[in-house]
């Protein structure tokens, strides 16, 4: 039998239709069922009435269970009150398989760890639902405009022999006779043998951090897109961030008003987003953040507050840029003006969401990224390799990384990022 999906209903509108999914939510008012239906693509309420169907299938009806299995079909009627715009007047109902009666998600408030203990099923809630579908716009978004400008797609390891981003948030494992391996922070360094081959490339996976911070902002095992493209420096860098943000901002708002008015999300505080993005180096922001009663340093990163303070100043995203070289990472190059910074810049979103962009033009002289290995006593011979690229056909080149969550929680207006992962983890969380 041929079956449609709620997200097509609009272009059967009075015709009969067959649909397949669950049963999220129903009620019952003497001869009329209204049954909430839901199939992955969408939600529409059937109306049976006990007059129109047989009485075995009213019985069944009467009978259902909180997400239950079900095959319905109906008459698609145009209704302007429904969330989908339509409903369908019941005609057949048919159980796949019925759930018992202890569903243990319900309209009442959870409590965060309740949920996560039953994400398996907590993903099917309405919110949830809409989450992992912006999500999901966000990749699509990202592989367009990076491929749009040039960009392939190039899978750098997970394993790996050493740190990329600091050694004291590393995975360690036992790897066979080879010692011990790592779990990939970031694909950078191997993105940046990939440009000295394709000019341009990208990989998007999932990366792996062994953060003691147990913030609204930090997961354990995460998703990030790095980028890097040759003959690229430090401006066109961030031009080429912008230009992806305001494609993911633009997809989101033109694919899923529907999940972000189910999540209430202000859609008018991302409309506001426009490019240019403000741009201040960090000595600024230290000096603005000092206006606004932070006792921030001024050799110190910034913190989570204060980027949510910074950034609730301003309707769009800030670029912080040239940051004291000596809390940035090795790879960076520093800034020909002044040696003291990197020529690097951190992405911070609107509406205090944090940094969701950390990128950097690479140190490209041999002898100078060898000097900083050895400062930051990292193991040189681990580096051969990716000294290499700097001995044969060196060039200019930068590049950036996103955190996927980060920007989808941005997007979502969700408070804490566990909710913008299917499976989060966490220091104190790895099950289901
Ligand atoms: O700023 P980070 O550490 O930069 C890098 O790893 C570079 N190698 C990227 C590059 O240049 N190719 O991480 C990049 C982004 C951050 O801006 C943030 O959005 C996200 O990854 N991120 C996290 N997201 C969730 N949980 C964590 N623990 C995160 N740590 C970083
Ligand atoms: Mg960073």
């Amino acid at each position: 039998m041929s079956y449609s999906f709620v997200s097509k209903i609009g272009f059967s509108d009075g015709k009969e239709i067959t649909l397949k999914g669950w049963a999220y939510n129903f009620r019952c008012s003497g001869k009329i069922f209204f049954l909430q239906f839901r199939d992955g693509t969408g939600r529409v309420q059937i109306v049976y009435s006990k007059a129109d169907i047989p009485e075995n299938q009213w019985e069944a009806l009467n009978n259902l269970k909180i997400e239950s299995s079900v095959i319905v079909t109906g008459v698609v009627k145009k209704d302007d009150r429904a969330p989908s715009g339509y409903e369908l007047e019941g005609k057949v109902f048919e159980i796949i398989q019925l759930a018992p009666e202890d569903y243990p998600i319900s309209k009442k408030e959870h409590g965060p760890d309740f949920l996560l203990d039953h994400r398996h099923l907590w993903l099917r809630s309405e919110k949830q639902w809409a989450i992992q579908r912006v999500r999901d716009t966000v990749i699509q978004a990202t592989y367009e405009y990076l491929h749009e400008q040039g960009f392939i797609k190039f899978d750098s390891p997970i394993l790996t022999p050493n740190a990329c981003e600091g050694t004291t948030e590393l995975f360690g494992i036992k790897y066979f006779d080879e010692g011990s391996a790592y779990l990939s922070q970031s694909g950078q360094l191997y993105l940046e043998a990939g440009v000295m081959s394709f000019g341009r490339c990208f990989d998007f996976g999932p990366v792996f951090r062994a953060e003691k911070s147990k913030t609204r902002r930090h997961l354990t095992e995460f998703w990030m897109m790095d980028a890097e493209a040759a003959f690229v420096e430090h401006e066109e860098n961030m031009k080429i961030q912008e230009g992806l943000i305001m494609n993911i901002l633009t997809a989101v708002l033109e694919k899923n008003r529907k999940e972000l008015a189910i999540l209430e999300r202000d859609v008018q505080a991302l409309e506001a987003v426009q490019a240019p993005f403000i741009r201040m180096t960090h000595a600024e922001a230290v000096e603005r953040l000092h206006e606004l009663g932070s006792d921030i340093g001024t050799d110190d990163d910034l913190g989570a507050d204060d980027e949510t303070l910074l950034t609730s100043q301003f309707d769009r995203p800030v670029f912080v840029e040239k940051y004291p070289a000596a809390v940035k990472a090795f790879y960076m190059k520093r800034d020909p003006q002044n040696s003291s910074v990197a020529l690097c810049s951190d992405l911070l979103a609107s509406e205090g969401y944090g940094e969701i962009i950390g990128g950097s033009q690479r140190e490209d002289d041999y002898e100078t990224l060898l000097a900083r290995i050895n400062e930051h006593q990292l193991p040189v011979e681990a580096f051969n390799w990716y000294l290499d690229l700097r001995k044969y056909g060196s060039v200019p080149h930068s590049g950036f990384g996103y955190g996927l969550e980060r920007i989808v929680g941005w997007m979502c207006g969700t408070h804490h990022i566990r909710e913008t992962i299917p499976f989060p983890r966490l220091i104190n969380r790895i099950s289901p």
